[in-house]
């Protein structure tokens, strides 16, 4: 049977920890779906279909994985996909009270489904989607902290009106 593993995420915008998680999770299952699902508590800077668009441009090119969108309950998702697993990057010890929460909830009302956490490598352990928003926000270099073909997208998002082809030499 083939084992699908669901990877969601807010992804606004996708980083260098999002695709070191998505690469290493398509290793340990036969098929991922990398889903964009709107987190009621955060303002976006990227529409739903943006982040869906810009994540194609980074996994794209990795043969088992496909990338889609969800509003609702995760778990109504993972049961419709009929998924094994639901895979999140766990950083620090600041992410565990939230994703622990979380995989509980999600395994209470989907008990036949794993939470599978994996450790960022040590590059990432400390970036987050937050965090790029707001170097890039106040002018900082967040290059070495997004794929190459999302870095564009986000800077004209979040620095109008600026020069940013400076920025885009890497
Ligand atoms: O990238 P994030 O913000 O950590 O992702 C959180 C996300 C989108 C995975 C979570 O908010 C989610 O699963 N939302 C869907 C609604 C849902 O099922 N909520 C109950 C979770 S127990």
């Amino acid at each position: 049977m083939e084992r699908i593993a669901i990877c969601p995420g807010s992804f606004d915008p996708i980083t260098n920890g999002h695709e070191d998680i998505i690469r290493r999770a398509s290793l340990l299952f036969d098929r991922v779906i990398v889903v964009v699902a709107p987190n009621a508590v955060k303002h976006p800077v990227f529409s739903v279909d943006e982040r869906v668009a810009l994540i194609q441009t980074v996994c794209g090119n990795i043969p088992n994985v496909e990338v889609d969108k969800f509003d609702g309950l995760l778990v109504d998702y993972v049961r419709q996909k009929s998924a094994c697993a639901i895979v999140k990057g766990l950083r620090a010890v600041s992410d565990f009270d939230y994703e622990f929460q979380m995989a509980l909830a999600n395994k209470k009302m989907m008990p036949y489904a794993e939470t599978v956490f994996l450790t960022p490598s040590s590059d990432n352990m400390y970036l987050s989607s937050s965090l790029v928003r707001q170097i890039a926000q106040y002018g900082g270099d967040i290059s070495g902290f997004v794929p190459r073909s999302v870095l564009k997208p986000i800077l004209v998002r979040m620095c109008p009106g600026e020069d940013i082809q400076n920025k885009l030499i890497i």
